[in-house]
Order: C-alpha cells, then sequence, then structure tokens
C-alpha cells in the first residue's frame, strides 16, 4: 500500500471507493494493521476503557493518547495516523492549540475532536496552524454523561438536521475530515453526501466513505456487551492478520456494515 495521506482519502471517496479505519495503540498491532491494507489507524481514547479498563473514556490524559501515539509511530507502515485529543482539551482555545501540538509532536498526522459547531473556532485555530482536523460528531463518548449513555443519536428530525449543519459549519471551519458515531444509516448517508470531505463512520451505516471500529471489538476481546455495530471477525479467520485483513476486505466490498450492524 502506498502512504496514505488526507489526499489519498479525498480521491478515495471521489471514486466512491470506501476505506477502513482501525484503532490501534501500540506498534505491533499498527504493523498487523498496516500490512492488512487498513487506510487510516486511530489512537483513540477508547484506549481509557479498552486498555486501562475504565468505564468511559474521561480519565485518558494527553500524556496517555502521546505515550500510545509514540508507540504506533513505531510499528506503523503507509497508514494515516489519526490520533485523539483527549477529554477536556477543548476546555479553553490555549488548551486546544497546546494539546494539539503535543498530539502533532509524538506524530499524529490528523486529530480527533469531539464537539459541535461552537468547536468551530477551535477548528480554525488549528488548521491556520497546520494541524489538519476530523470532527467527531453524533455519539461522542466525551459526553456520555450528558447524553444519558451510549444512545443512538439523530433519530429525530431536529437533531438529524442538527447533526448534519454541525457537520457543514465545521467543515467550513477548517474540518478535513468528519467521523459520525452512532447514527441512523440514513444519516449517515446524507452527511457523506452533502459533505466534499470524507466521512468515517462508526455505527453510521454502510453509505459513509471511510468505516471504523475499535480494535479489540474486531478481535472479540471486549469484556461485556458488544454494540450492535460491532462485528467479532476473528470467528472466521485463523489468526489476527486474519482478522484485519477481513475487515479490511469486507470493508472494501461494502459487506460491512451490514444492515443488521446498522441503526
Ligand atoms: O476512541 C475511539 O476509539 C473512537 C472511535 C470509537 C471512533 O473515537
Amino acid at each position: 500500500m502506498k502512504t496514505v495521506s488526507l489526499s489519498t482519502l479525498k480521491s478515495l471517496k471521489h471514486a466512491g471507493e470506501p476505506f477502513s479505519c482501525l484503532t490501534a495503540y501500540d506498534a505491533s498491532f499498527a504493523r498487523v494493521a498496516g500490512e492488512a491494507g487498513i487506510e487510516v489507524l486511530l489512537v483513540g481514547d477508547s484506549l481509557g476503557m479498552v486498555l486501562q479498563g475504565h468505564a468511559s473514556t474521561l480519565p485518558v490524559t494527553v500524556d496517555d493518547i502521546c505515550y500510545h501515539t509514540r508507540c504506533v509511530v513505531r510499528g506503523k507502515t503507509a497508514s494515516l495516523l489519526m490520533v485523539d485529543l483527549p477529554f477536556m482539551s477543548n476546555a479553553s482555545l490555549e488548551r486546544l492549540l497546546e494539546d494539539a501540538g503535543a498530539l502533532m509532536r509524538a506524530g499524529a498526522e490528523l486529530v480527533k475532536v469531539e464537539g459541535e459547531a461552537w468547536m468551530a473556532e477551535g477548528i480554525r485555530e488549528l488548521t491556520r496552524r497546520g494541524v489538519p482536523v476530523c470532527a467527531h460528531l453524533g455519539l461522542t463518548p466525551q459526553s456520555v454523561y450528558q447524553l444519558g449513555g451510549y444512545k443512538v443519536q439523530g433519530r429525530e428530525p431536529d437533531r438529524a438536521t442538527q447533526i448534519l449543519e454541525d457537520a457543514r459549519t465545521l467543515v467550513e471551519a477548517g474540518a478535513s475530515v468528519i467521523l459520525l458515531e452512532c447514527v441512523p444509516a440514513s444519516l449517515g448517508r446524507a452527511v457523506t453526501e452533502a459533505l466534499d470531505v470524507p466521512v468515517i463512520g462508526i455505527g453510521a451505516g454502510s453509505g459513509t466513505d471511510g468505516q471504523i471500529l475499535v480494535m479489540h471489538d474486531v478481535l472479540g476481546v471486549t469484556h461485556g456487551r458488544m454494540p450492535r455495530f460491532v462485528k467479532n471477525f476473528m470467528t472466521e479467520a485463523a489468526d489476527i492478520q486474519g482478522a484485519f485483513r477481513h475487515y479490511h476486505e469486507d470493508v472494501k466490498a461494502r459487506r460491512f456494515p451490514a444492515e443488521e450492524h446498522s441503526f
């Protein structure tokens, strides 16, 4: 695979070719995921739950994220590296810029930030300074207590319109990528068609440009109840390499996500 950049993702969108994304937190899994053809790796703050055992992503710090980013950088091959800004990185503009700077110095090539239209100013300032941004909308896990749980967002027409409008606002502010989590498939498709930038979905149906899953879900080692949008690819593979390859190939062929993984 050739080195993946933001332009690659944009070309794939325009060619109508879906791309695969997967979380990674260390050098070994980053290498295996890259060898399987996964186009985008995410050092997600999901590490708070799947690595550290917390009930949410809120306890994760910038230092935690930087540590895992440096680990992933040592193993990654051609994949584009997206990295999460953790809870409260957006507490002030100053903190946002400082934290994004730390992530970029650790090896991030794209930073992901949760938040709605109010994040426009922060995104404008980041992109002005050369930091590419992915804006995460829909179910934003850092707001889990405000949202009242890990629930599908945008089922009501007003909320769906708001998510679409927020996505437009954040792209106008400079976001290079939108990530939509846990929204109805119809909304995932509508946002993807409305925007010129790549849209990555998780629990957002098969109509988005890219798909992302948490590595532990793909490997079937997640503790507790599996969300509907998740698939354990180990059931049809002999090893971890095979599971990542199946996931990548199923995304590319639009076999995943299927109806049963969508809302
Ligand atoms: O932290 C993470 O792993 C994420 C994905 C669920 C998209 O944000």
